[in-house]
């Protein structure tokens, strides 16, 4: 499964992979998605909103069932692992109880949700947060990417009709539990020395626009003191953001930023840059949004909140359960989001496993899971499905 996925979006520069949603890249990976799902003999469902769903047995009729899985889209230059080790996983988890002649007393789907990452289109969990409700159709569907193609727009051209997307609960009757497994984003399993950890909880998160307008003008020509140039303006909105960070004890990120003309020569009319911030808990979040908001409006520019989730606690019964089910695997918050983190905070029954990362590093082409660990993720996924379907 690895040798098929590697070359699919791979840049040949940096190495990293640019799978965004809606994109002929995005197609080759739900491609390669239903071929596994045919090679098992397993039935194919594509949702309203384009998550992809492969059942072995028949959720309707004997459900609600067991689902694994993750996502195949990436950010920028993403690593190999990050969403598509849960899909694999999951895959390999499935014949791996196959291979054991189990007939699982309930269905059991493996998922691919669409547009994870939010890469194109600025919203994360696009496809869980549509399915749920958590996102509104209409907004959903108006979000532009770079090239101000709308979401409806790229799903149409990709095939996926958007008329139906929204809140669809005959989807998610289909699910009685969601377990992803994902590469841990950090150094928390290096440290403790194990190669499995079970999920807690995910930290309150977001996403902010950052406005800042300037005047065009000369670059050669305009005195120092006539200039207005947003570019100052973002310097010292980068600086605070993150000054309150540390203050707050949170993180911020500005990773993110369009310069308009974006001329060498030319004092830009505006910057638009987007903050991602995370934190504990949302009291120390807003209070870093607080203070780079009040640092953008001294040179007149606005922030507004493009996304926000709420902490998200998985169920702490079902968590400790499967630690102690894995031999006492260690339980870890994280700070990325996650699919899982939708489902459970629409009520659904989840779960995550975490694999080590040996560097911590993730978002990056250097993302990097060892293919013991990796063994051993799909043999803790195993375990898992042999108890919630035995
Ligand atoms: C998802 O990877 C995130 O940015 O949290
Ligand atoms: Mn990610
Ligand atoms: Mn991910």
């Amino acid at each position: 499964m690895w040798d098929d996925l590697a070359p699919i979006g791979r840049h040949s520069g940096t190495g990293g992979y640019r799978r965004y949603a809606w994109t002929a890249e995005d197609a080759i990976l739900r491609e390669w998605f239903v071929a596994e799902a045919q090679a098992r003999g397993l039935d194919v469902i594509a949702d309203r909103t384009g998550n992809l769903w492969a059942w072995w047995g028949a959720p309707d009729a004997d459900g609600p069932g067991v689902v694994v899985g993750s996502h195949l889209d990436s950010v920028p230059d993403g690593g190999a692992f990050d969403g598509p080790l849960g899909v694999v996983s999951a895959f390999a988890a499935l014949d791996e109880l196959r291979s054991r002649d189990l007939v699982p007393s309930r269905p059991l789907g493996v998922v691919a949700f669409a547009d994870e990452e939010g890469a194109r289109f600025g919203i994360a969990c696009t496809g869980s947060r549509l399915l749920t409700g958590a996102l509104g159709a209409e907004r959903a569907l108006a979000l532009r990417d770079g090239n101000a193609i709308t979401l409806a727009e790229a799903m149409a051209q990709a095939g996926q009709a958007p008329a139906g997307v929204g809140r669809d609960d005959e989807v998610l009757r289909r699910i009685a539990v969601f377990v992803e497994l994902h590469i841990e984003q950090g150094r928390g399993l290096v440290d403790l020395g194990h190669p499995i950890a079970v999920g807690s909880a995910i930290w309150p998160h977001g996403r902010w626009r950052v406005e800042l307008a300037g005047e065009a003008n000369h670059a050669g020509t305009t005195q120092l003191a006539d200039r207005r140039d947003p570019m100052l303006a973002l310097a010292a909105v980068i600086q605070r953001a993150r000054l309150a960070a540390v203050r707050h004890d949170a993180l911020a990120t500005c990773a993110k930023v369009r310069v308009e003309p974006n001329g060498v020569n030319a004092i830009p009319y505006r910057v638009t840059a987007w903050l991602d911030a995370r934190g504990e808990d949302s009291a120390r979040v807003r209070a870093v949004v607080a203070d780079v908001t009040a640092c953008a409006a001294e040179s007149g520019g606005g922030v507004s909140e493009e996304s926000w989730t709420e902490r998200t606690a998985f169920d702490p019964q079902f968590s400790a359960r499967l630690a102690v089910l894995l031999g006492d695997a260690p339980l870890l918050p994280t700070g990325a989001g996650h699919d899982a983190g939708v489902l459970a905070a629409a009520g659904i029954p989840a779960a995550m496993l975490f694999v080590r990362n040996p560097t911590g590093i993730s978002h990056s082409p250097a993302e990097f899971a060892d293919p013991e660990d990796c063994r051993a993720g799909v043999v803790a996924l195993t375990k898992v499905l042999a108890e919630l379907t035995g």
